[in-house]
């Protein structure tokens, strides 16, 4: 995902070091090139050595180093970057870099860089909110530098509040979306993601096995890409993607309305969710009790709306994109569903292929446009799912203007 990218990552004196580390060995498994840059109090708390190994590359650390070649080193790391990112950041990095003060190795490559430069800040609470540190925070900010929140928590002084760098998994997020296209900046997207429920008693209800993970990676792609997104979602325990508007629901009638107040507004409607068919025709009030007398239950279950199929009843300029959960007759039945419910395309999946459908993270997919084209694609992971079907939306938008 970010092969090719040079990221410079810059790592300051702070006991989140150790996050540091866990930063570098993700971007290596995206296929980065990391170069780390130390500074003197960032090598007390953790040896250069770590970081070497991690990143297969020699850690950067003194301006004046013997010459062995004659690259100037802090020139050769600002021109090689593709991104520069700073984690941890302390207050007195920031406050250096934000006054243009250049005294050692890391913010020299800041100075003489024209690349992205983004911070993650970690520092005790009261140090954070030292109206000093926020105001160098604010002029870095006014200038086009990027700063990632530092979370609130337990920090290692004891304290708590904010001040705690972000996660590894947050930063390394922040990254990717860096170097993504913002070709979806003023688009209303609407994405439904994982299974409804719908109670037969207090205690028990019907569902499916729909883990939302297609539905948040579209949801995050579209984010990513600058879209403005809302995510109605079933229950997961996924953690819903920062910057997305969610809307929670639980049955099928939920997700209805939900969809019903964003529609008229949205340009793009996608419906990656499962929502469940049928309900029970009542919900008892109190648990159902076991029948000593027989051994069956009988539950009458009516017909839910079709959430999909109401809206492309009306639907003006809106992208509508299906999916088909099929077990068999997968393109047939994935077809008869894009005209009856009039999506532009549908994404047919055969969920009883390994790798594909429910709870995993992967998909195959085919995709069948209005046009009766069908396009297949092996499996791959649902990040790279949710980036063909954008694709394929913004084509759809770009055409209708
Ligand atoms: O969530 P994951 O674990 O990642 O799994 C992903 C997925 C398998 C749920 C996803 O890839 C998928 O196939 N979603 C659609 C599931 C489904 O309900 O398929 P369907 O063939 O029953 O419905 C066809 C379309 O109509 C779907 O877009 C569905 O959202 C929509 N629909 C269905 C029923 C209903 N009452 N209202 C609807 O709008």
């Amino acid at each position: 995902m970010l092969k090719n990218k040079t990221i410079v990552l810059g790592v300051t004196g702070g006991i989140a070091v150790y996050k540091a580390a866990d930063i570098v060995s993700r971007l290596k498994k995206l296929n980065a090139n990391v170069e780390v840059v130390m500074t003197e109090g960032a090598t007390e708390f953790v040896t250069p050595l770590t970081f070497q190994t991690l990143s297969n590359n020699v850690v950067h650390r003194k301006m004046f180093n013997e010459i062995t070649n004659y690259d100037v080193e802090h020139i050769s790391l600002a021109q090689k970057a593709d991104l520069i990112l700073i984690a941890p950041a302390t207050a007195n990095t920031i406050g250096k870099i934000a006054n243009g003060i250049a005294d050692n190795l890391l913010t020299t490559v800041v100075m003489a860089s024209t690349a992205k430069v983004v911070f993650a800040p970690a520092m005790n609470t009261k140090m954070y909110q030292n109206p000093i540190v926020q105001s160098n925070i604010e002029k870095l900010k006014s200038l086009g530098y990027e700063f990632i929140n530092p979370a609130k928590g337990k920090l290692a002084c004891g304290d708590y509040g904010e001040g705690k760098m972000a996660e590894p998994v947050d930063i390394v997020d922040y990254v990717i979306s860096s170097f993504k296209e913002k070709d979806l900046i003023g688009r209303k997207i609407v994405v439904t993601a994982g299974p409804t429920i719908e109670p037969l008693d207090p205690v028990r209800y019907m569902t499916n096995h729909s883990s939302g993970k297609m539905g948040y990676s579209i949801a995050k792609e579209a984010l990513d890409r600058g879209a403005e997104v809302v995510l109605i979602s079933g229950s997961t325990c996924l953690e819903p993607p920062k910057g997305v508007e969610l809307v929670r629901v639980k049955t099928t009638e939920d997700m209805l309305n939900a969809v019903g107040k964003y529609f008229a507004t949205c340009d793009v409607l996608i419906k990656s969710a499962a929502p469940v068919d049928y309900r029970p025709e009542s919900v008892s009030s109190s648990k159902i009790k076991k029948n000593k007398d027989t051994d069956e239950l009988t539950i009458k279950y009516v017909k839910n709306p079709d959430i999909a199929a109401h809206f492309g009843k009306f639907k003006k300029n809106q992208i509508m994109v299906g999916f088909a959960a099929e077990t068999e007759n997968l393109l047939q039945y994935a077809e008869a569903k894009l005209k009856e419910k009039n999506f532009d395309f549908i994404v047919a999946n055969d969920v009883s292929k390994v790798g594909a459908g429910f709870n995993v993270d992967t998909n195959i997919i085919s995709i069948i446009d209005n046009k009766g084209e069908t396009t297949n694609y092996p499996i791959m992971d649902k990040a790279q799912v949710a980036r063909i079907i954008l694709d394929k939306v913004k084509k759809l938008l770009d055409y209708k203007g």
